[in-house]
């Protein structure tokens, strides 16, 4: 894949670029979604129905992601990045439905995670994101709001929540030459649709994972292969 200094990259990833990284992904065969029921951990009314196992759920995932080390997916990014930075920082894009850190500590800049961070909490009523790595397992210790007693939730986007910023998610698409989709299974909504969005300004969309995502037939490109193989090969 070659990138001219006029291009404009937006990068999608999802769960499978931490897969090679130890991280479980959502569906499939040993995935998130088989241990645990959405609905009793995910969602807003998992939240006011059980504090304890919401929390006891992301502390797991906070240890996991802690434990993780950035792959050599997660590096490829950050190093296309610096590369089309150089013309201007904002031909590169990278918008992440995961909550992990991995982008980061591999050294990515121009990053949203549009479902949230791990390592991240707010107050339930003053809605303030704070940094957090604590884990909160111990049922009668859970964490309250300093100032107004409320109860602190993960800062993560639930279902039947909205996703982060979707203004500045947009503008971005808006102004790509490309889009590049890794990593993700195609069937959460609005991300799936980012394809369709660009299909209908003519950006060229790239897919990149072992397999097919639900949307495959939108893509003008698929490239099947894991992460770790596949994205250090496109950027040679
Ligand atoms: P999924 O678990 O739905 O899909 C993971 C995708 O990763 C699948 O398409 C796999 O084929 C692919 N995959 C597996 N191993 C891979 C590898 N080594 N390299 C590349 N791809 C690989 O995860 P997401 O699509 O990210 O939302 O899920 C989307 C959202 O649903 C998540 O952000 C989460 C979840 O419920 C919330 O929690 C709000």
């Amino acid at each position: 894949m070659h990138f001219s200094p006029q291009d404009r990259l937006f990068v999608l990833t999802g769960a499978g670029i931490s897969a090679e990284s130890g991280l479980a992904t959502f569906r499939g065969s040993g995935g998130l979604w088989n241990g645990h029921r959405v609905e009793e951990v995910a969602t807003p009314e998992a939240w006011d129905a059980n504090r304890e196992l919401v929390w006891r759920f992301y502390s797991q995932r906070r240890r996991d992601a802690l434990a993780a080390e950035p792959n050599a997916a997660h590096k490829a990014l950050a190093k296309i990045e610096q590369l089309l930075a150089k013309t201007d920082p904002a031909n590169f894009y990278l918008c992440t439905q995961n909550v992990d850190d991995l982008h980061e500590r591999a050294g990515s800049h121009r990053i949203h995670h549009m479902h949230g961070s791990l390592f991240e909490s707010r107050c339930s009523r003053c809605n303030q994101p704070f940094s957090d790595q604590s884990f909160y397992e111990d049922p009668n210790n859970l964490p309250s709001c300093k100032i107004c007693a409320a109860p602190i939730r993960p800062h993560i986007v639930w279902f039947g929540e909205i996703p982060l910023d979707m203004d500045a998610i947009y503008r971005e698409l808006n102004r790509a030459s490309i889009l590049l989709v890794v990593g993700t299974s195609g069937s959460v909504y609005p991300a799936a649709g980012f394809v369709h969005i660009a299909n209908q300004r003519n950006i060229r969309t790239v897919y990149v994972g072992p397999e097919e995502p639900l949307n495959i037939d939108a893509f003008d490109e698929v490239i099947l292969g894991t992460a770790t193989e596949a994205l250090p090969a496109l950027f040679d």
